[in-house]
């Protein structure tokens, strides 16, 4: 076990905040894996989740963005947290959505709901993401407009970005949707997937083996839904022994 010093917390609604941590010099990850963190318990007993590491494999420190469950065993403390803190970090991370689980493609699709955007803020600040694909293409789907500051914040800052802004210019593209406020696109992402509106508005074809890579992150329900769309169009589920067209992976929920 590690256990590195927070270096900086950011709240965004009463639900969310992010917060990073020094990154241990040993800990190797590629982007887009996760890994266990968590607190000492009063037993002195590890407490631990699974995080998604939403910081590039490049970056010298640690970024993760989390959910606030008020009663949440872990996240009612984690929450607390601040600056010069000790977190517990897990020496060995994992996960499926990671460039080496699909096959090249011409684009790649990350699918988020909620916090499952973090593994996806760690692919766009991957240089290599943008070596490999054509376009690729963000869609965030949030409850309310105050949830999608993160991922925002997050294209913004990747496109002005001194090094990365090159590379994303001209083929990262963003597509914020909301579920409960009135916002310029409304609606799950299955509906928009399914009905054709999400390819329209990003002026694309509908899905298909030849061209389209898709990583898909959010709650299990969320996860199986669009999974079953990627089968429909003909994509098959990829994973680290056996590269696909496409991966998914449950969001850190409780
Ligand atoms: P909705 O508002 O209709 O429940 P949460 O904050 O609960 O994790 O949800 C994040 C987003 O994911 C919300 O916009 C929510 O929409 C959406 N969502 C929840 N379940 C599904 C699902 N099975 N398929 C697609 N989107 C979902």
């Amino acid at each position: 076990m590690y256990s590195p010093k927070v270096l900086e917390t950011e709240h965004y609604t009463n639900r969310l905040f992010r917060f990073r941590t020094e990154r241990p010099a040993s800990l190797r990850f590629r982007s887009g894996e996760f890994i266990m963190i968590g607190l000492p318990k009063e037993d002195g007993k590890p407490l631990l989740r699974a995080y998604s590491i939403a910081s590039p494999a490049w970056d010298d420190t640690l970024e993760f963005y989390s959910i606030k469950v008020p009663d949440g065993p872990l996240t009612s403390r984690l929450q607390k947290i601040q600056e010069g803190d000790d977190i517990i970090v897990a020496k060995k991370p994992t996960g499926t959505l990671v460039l080496d689980a699909l096959k090249p493609g011409k684009r790649l699709w990350l699918i988020a709901t909620g916090t499952g955007v973090a593994p996806f803020a760690s692919l766009v600040r991957e240089p290599e993401v943008y070596e490999k694909f054509d376009a690729v293409i963000l869609t965030h789907t949030c409850r309310d407009v105050a949830e999608l500051q993160y991922s925002k914040k997050l294209i913004q800052d990747t496109l002005e970005h001194e090094f990365l802004g090159e590379l994303a210019q001209p083929k990262l593209r963003y597509l914020a949707t909301t579920t409960r406020e009135p916002f310029p696109t409304m609606g799950r992402i299955t509906t928009l997937i399914d009905s054709g509106v999400l390819f329209e508005q990003l002026d694309v074809s509908r899905w298909n083996s030849s061209e389209d890579r898709v990583m898909i992150c959010g709650s299990l329900e969320m996860c199986k839904d669009v999974a079953a769309l990627a089968e429909k169009a003909g994509l098959v589920e990829g994973a680290n022994s056996a590269p696909g067209d496409f991966v998914i992976e449950k969001a850190f929920v409780s």
